[in-house]
């Protein structure tokens, strides 16, 4: 009783969908969900490419039970070794002890470290294949897209790339699992909430990657997480590449945190100039409200932003510290920057601010503005002119 999904005549997606963990990585709030795909392919030979997350097993394993028919797995490819994916390989090298795992020398280690499993491997190098019967398996190995031992794998006759996290998108598959059976659109602030939060740091990586696969003939490309896509391919690759260059869009992130709306107000002003001077994209946040895997999927959309704190014991307010803390991590570059600031006795956040800016070579567009107490109106019209100017800024780009 299980109606199969084929990728093609001998390639299935057995993969699941996980409604129920709040956070990914217990980081990342999983607000729609994840899925975790897995594929196998029914051959001469069998493989399985990944495996899902361990809480998941059963209603996979009866997913390839299902196709399999009896038949014992040859092969466990494993693309990736973060436990998402490969959570399932211990209790599958018992259920199919002469099963060959698959990997590069720098999975195979990881394999042993996380599940104690150190026989039946089977360690491919760059472009090695592996025949299956009429299918045909090609790895290529994409460091740090996501970890060390990344890679991906080209099934040969058919031009399926098997891309584990790269093209991956939060979301679950609500019954579509091809991009044409599903609204495209509805996937892309999770696809680049996932490319950000967790791929983001890794923009020459990336780069590197799309640049060796670039000369492949892709015709559908399978991530493990997200939609399977046969219709945007281009789409996806140029999505990749804008992102992983940290190239912005026309737009604005205002990202602030406030204790007693003072910082805010300040916020909202340049807001508004920066929309009174043209641009129509404006995204302000309260890091306070609005996690910041969001905030920080709209900073690698958009070219400017501007950033308000007030000070808190002489720091940064926690919550804009913690933010201002990832970026960096992340090391996005290439903005424009402005930076807000109130305190009550002695102001600090505004030095801590332009520091941020400094760290990752943002361009200042305006000298930063910092009021003591409450917003009056020489700093208000400061406020205007950094929207104004930044507004300005992008606007000369057009
Ligand atoms: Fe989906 Fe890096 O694991």
């Amino acid at each position: 009783m299980y109606k199969q999904v084929n990728l093609s005549d001998k390639i299935y997606y057995v993969g699941v969908n996980d409604r129920r963990t709040a956070l990914f990585e217990n980081m990342w709030p999983l607000d729609r969900g994840v899925s975790y795909n897995s594929y196998v392919i029914d051959d001469e030979k069998v493989a399985i490419i990944d495996t899902v997350e361990a809480g998941h097993f059963e209603k996979w394993i009866a997913k390839v039970r299902a196709i399999l028919k009896g038949r014992k797995v040859d092969y466990l490819v494993v693309n990736h070794m973060e436990p998402d994916h490969s959570g399932a390989i211990r209790i599958l090298t018992e259920l199919y002890p002469d099963m060959e795992i698959v990997g590069n020398k720098k999975t195979l280690p990881m394999i042993e470290g996380y599940y104690g499993i150190n026989s039946n491997f089977k360690e491919v190098k760059e472009g090695d294949s592996i025949d299956l019967g009429s299918n045909k398996l090609t790895f290529y190995t994409v460091p740090m897209v996501h970890w060390p031992e990344s890679m991906v794998c080209m099934e040969e006759s058919n031009n399926i790339l098997f891309s584990s996290d790269a093209f991956g998108s939060f979301g679950t598959l609500d019954g579509g699992i091809f991009d044409d059976e599903l609204d495209f659109e509805h996937y892309v602030d999770e696809m680049r909430r996932y490319y950000s939060n967790i791929v983001g740091k890794y923009g020459n990586p990336v780069q590197k990657a799309l640049k060796k696969l670039g000369g492949l003939d892709i015709k559908m490309i399978a991530p493990s997480h997200g939609p399977i896509y046969r219709e945007n391919i281009a789409r996806m690759i140029d999505m990749y590449d804008q992102w992983s260059r940290y190239e912005g869009e026309e737009g604005v992130v205002v990202a602030y945190a406030s204790m007693y709306g003072n910082t805010e107000e300040m916020a909202e002003v340049a807001a508004r100039a920066v929309a009174e001077y043209g641009i129509k994209n404006v995204r302000v946040y309260d890091v306070s409200k609005t996690h910041i895997s969001h905030i920080i999927s709209d900073v690698f959309k958009y070219k400017g932003i501007i950033l308000g704190s007030p000070t808190y014991s002489n720091e940064l307010h926690p919550n804009m510290e913690a933010f201002v803390m990832k970026l960096q991590h992340l090391g996005v570059v290439n903005r424009y920057f402005g930076v807000l600031g109130s305190f009550t006795w002695a102001g600090a956040s505004v030095k801590k601010l332009n520091a941020v800016g400094e760290n990752l070579n943002w361009e200042a567009i305006a000298e930063a503005v910092e009021e003591k107490h409450a917003l009056k109106e020489g700093k208000y019209d400061a406020c205007w002119q950094l929207g104004k100017a930044m507004a300005e800024k992008l606007i000369a780009e057009r």
